[in-house]
């Protein structure tokens, strides 16, 4: 039987991790999967995490299931954290998913069930596992322009030539802020004006909000989607806590919908808690319990928020660190846009050869397309940094 198995594509973020492992030179660099490091390189456990696990741990007596849509003290604090009282409640269902790759995956199912014939537009280039996976569970995919390789802006104008050939009854898939792979992002007004489109269009928007908190702050990171989320009858949205709470390993994401009206919201939630009973039952508790624990304690969140605003501040002045870094380097313009972008990561728009030449000669790895995890970058050697990429280019 297991014969009749195909070869699977590594993942090409996901095989970075070992690769850099298996390199024995002392100065290698890791600039790969989205995780969060400070100046010492460590990913620490965010203090109001580890206040909110001990709280837990004397707390908790059992560990007898929850619900299929996990805690909904949780789900209701990511609703508040993504968006606000922009939409009543009575519209808005929500489930605990494991992780924000967990979201997307039962939302993208969700669409299937409700219309298979959908085509899922996603950016190009998007994070690489929402083509997997809309592709591994048979779903037509449409791309549209995004990231405009000579500016390293966004391409406004293609996004919306090609957003023209969406039909009624297709799903735009947005990032919420911090665009992964690219690191640019749409303006408010644009997000106005994608809003108008998809509402002439009878477009089902769903947006993917992965890093709240790491572009223009907590509040400003979900200024787009709300102005979406103000206006559009339908909506799905993807969150997850893995950067902002720094759960990467805890699995904790959630996915909320807005539907049209209650009836409609009723039918959505039953959905949600069909397609977590029939693909895992019950999400994972632990991180979902901590994040509720901090949304509902002043002092902790207050923290949280306190400590979630050091990393944005260190992940900026990064950017413009480098920016300078790489303009000294070069003795150009050409990275300036390293200082424009927000969020983890940033395209440098190098080939796949200048990608490799760094990887051999530098022992600096960032995945194919030269996307880099600014906050891997050292903070004290910028400049041999820059001086790398300068010898490649
Ligand atoms: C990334 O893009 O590096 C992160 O979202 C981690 C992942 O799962 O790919």
């Amino acid at each position: 039987m297991f014969e009749n198995l195909k070869e699977q594509a590594p993942d090409k973020i996901i095989e970075l991790i070992s690769l850099f492992a298996a390199d024995e030179r002392a100065n290698k660099l890791d600039l790969g999967v989205g995780v969060y490091k400070d100046a010492a390189g460590n990913t620490p456990v965010m203090r109001s995490v580890k206040a909110a696990e001990k709280l837990l741990l004397e707390s908790q007596d059992t560990k007898k299931y929850v619900g299929l849509l996990g805690d909904l003290s949780y789900v209701d604090a990511i609703r508040e954290l993504v968006l606000g009282d922009t939409v009543e409640a009575g519209r808005i269902c929500g489930a605990q998913q494991p992780g924000g790759t967990g979201a997307i995956r039962q939302l993208f199912d969700l669409i299937r069930t409700a219309n298979k014939d959908a085509t899922v537009w996603i950016s190009n280039p998007s994070w690489p596992n929402h083509e997997t996976i809309l592709k591994h569970i048979g779903m037509k995919i449409g791309k549209y322009r995004y990231f405009d390789e000579a500016t390293c802006g966004v391409d406004f104008a293609g996004m919306k030539a090609d957003l023209e050939g969406a039909v009624e009854g297709d799903v735009l898939l947005l990032h919420g802020c911090c665009h992964n792979p690219t690191g640019a992002n749409i303006t408010d007004a644009e997000w106005a004006e994608v809003t108008e489109i998809a509402l002439a269009k009878g477009l089902v928007p769903m947006v993917d909000i992965a890093y709240q908190g790491f572009g223009d702050g907590l509040e400003e990171d979900t200024r787009g989607l709300r102005i979406m989320a103000a206006k559009a009858p339908e909506m799905l949205v993807a969150a997850s806590c893995s950067k902002n709470f720094g759960l990467y390993r805890d699995r904790v994401g959630a996915s909320l919908i807005i539907s049209k009206d209650e009836a409609a919201t009723a039918l959505s939630k039953a959905n949600l808690a069909g397609l977590n009973r029939t693909n895992f039952s019950f999400p994972p508790d632990h991180g979902g319990k901590v994040v509720s624990i901090i949304m509902n304690d002043e002092a902790l969140r207050a923290d949280w928020a306190e400590e979630l605003e050091g990393m944005r501040q260190d992940m900026l002045s990064l950017r413009t660190n480098l920016a300078n870094a790489l303009r000294l380097a070069t003795n150009s313009d050409r990275f300036d846009f390293v200082g424009e972008h927000r969020g983890m990561f940033s395209r440098l728009g190098l080939t796949p050869e200048q990608v490799m030449q760094l990887r051999t000669d530098h022992a600096i790895y960032m995945v194919g397309d030269s996307r880099i995890n600014i906050a891997g970058l050292p903070r004290e050697g910028l400049d041999s940094f820059a001086r790398a990429i300068a010898t490649v280019i």
